[in-house]
């Protein structure tokens, strides 16, 4: 998601999460042939698995970008077909490419054979007056030919004209049976669902229907949920969050990253709601906010933020 899964959100969200596939945001193909790579697609291994995700409607852009992002280090690369920002548009990226299924089942073609690692797209259920029956099955019918290896669905349309992005993410109304139905008519695909999905628990609904469920603002907001998906869909054994180590960890990476000309706020930034709902979790907002954007903040200020969380509620909360 631009501007919030950088590099710094998920290296924690994968403290949070070992085993969910985390997502860049969209780089446009051009920036990352042309533009400063390191900074553009550096990660840390410890974020691994991570996709690239790519915008673009060029093919041997796409194929070079790929290569690129591949040589980087990325586990998959994924191609934005959802995107409706006028920006995005003016490019012909993102979701107007709904519209040409064709040219996006070229560009998969070419991604596929530029790298070995899992070609992806993340797509809309169409847009504008498009019938979302014919539209998504288009795409797919395409991309999946191409040799996609999944398919993600935004489960609602985006309107290209009149809408701003983030109106394009609450007001054309959500389909997930939509979504439902086209796994059914791919059921050797791997098909996953994304938009509007707040818990766990919904996510597990949706996984009799559906491959995967991918999260994107609930596990921005509220990022305490994502402790619980390495029990819940991973098989891994439940076990108490330890949240002191998290708090280590995020404290050494910010230690790291300040060193390195950086400064606190850069990663706090993601942890605002880390402790929602729960005692002490205004004062730690409030701490963050505040005085970990101060010039020279350093990593204890993260440390006092915490001790303002009443940890025996927080442990509750999470078993
Ligand atoms: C701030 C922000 C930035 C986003 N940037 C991207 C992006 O770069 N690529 C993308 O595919 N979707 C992007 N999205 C859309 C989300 O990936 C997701 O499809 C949408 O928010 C619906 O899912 P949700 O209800 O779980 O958030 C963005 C969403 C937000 C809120």
């Amino acid at each position: 998601m631009m501007d919030w899964t950088d590099r710094h959100c998920r290296f924690f969200h994968r403290q949070l999460t070992r085993r969910a596939l985390l997502y860049t945001e969209m780089v446009v193909a051009d920036a990352v042939i042309h533009g400063a790579r390191e900074r553009l697609l550096g990660f840390d291994d410890a974020e691994h698995p991570v996709a690239l995700q790519l915008g673009g409607s060029d093919p041997a852009k796409l194929a070079e970008a790929a290569r690129i992002g591949e040589a980087f280090g990325y586990d998959e690369i994924n191609l934005n077909v959802g995107c409706p920002s006028d920006r995005v548009q003016s490019g012909t990226f993102g979701a107007c490419l709904m519209k040409t299924p064709a040219l996006v089942a070229e560009c998969v073609g070419a991604m596929k054979a530029s790298v070995t690692i899992p070609v992806t797209v993340k797509c809309r259920i169409g847009v504008d007056d498009q019938d979302p029956e014919p539209a998504l099955d288009a795409l797919a019918d395409g991309v999946l030919a191409a040799g996609a290896n999944a398919l993600w669905v935004h489960a609602r349309k985006a309107w290209l004209e009149g809408l701003s992005p983030k109106e394009n993410r609450e007001i054309p109304p959500l389909d997930y049976p939509r979504v439902h139905r086209l796994k059914a008519r791919k059921p050797d695909e791997f098909i996953g669902i994304n938009g509007g999905i707040q818990s766990l628990a919904e996510a597990s609904a949706h996984l009799s229907h559906v491959d995967g469920v991918m999260l994107g603002r609930a596990a921005y907001h509220t990022p305490g949920i994502l402790t619980g998906v390495d029990a819940a869909f991973y098989g891994e054994a439940a076990a108490a969050f330890d949240y002191p180590a998290l708090i280590d960890a995020m404290a050494g990476y910010a230690a790291r990253h300040i060193e390195r000309g950086g400064r606190l706020g850069h990663i706090t930034r993601h942890m605002v709601g880390l402790f929602h709902g729960l005692p002490g979790a205004r004062r730690f907002r409030q701490i963050l906010s505040t005085d970990a954007n101060k010039p020279g903040a350093g990593p204890q200020v993260l440390k006092s933020a915490f001790a303002a969380i009443d940890l025996a509620a927080a442990e509750a909360e999470a078993a």
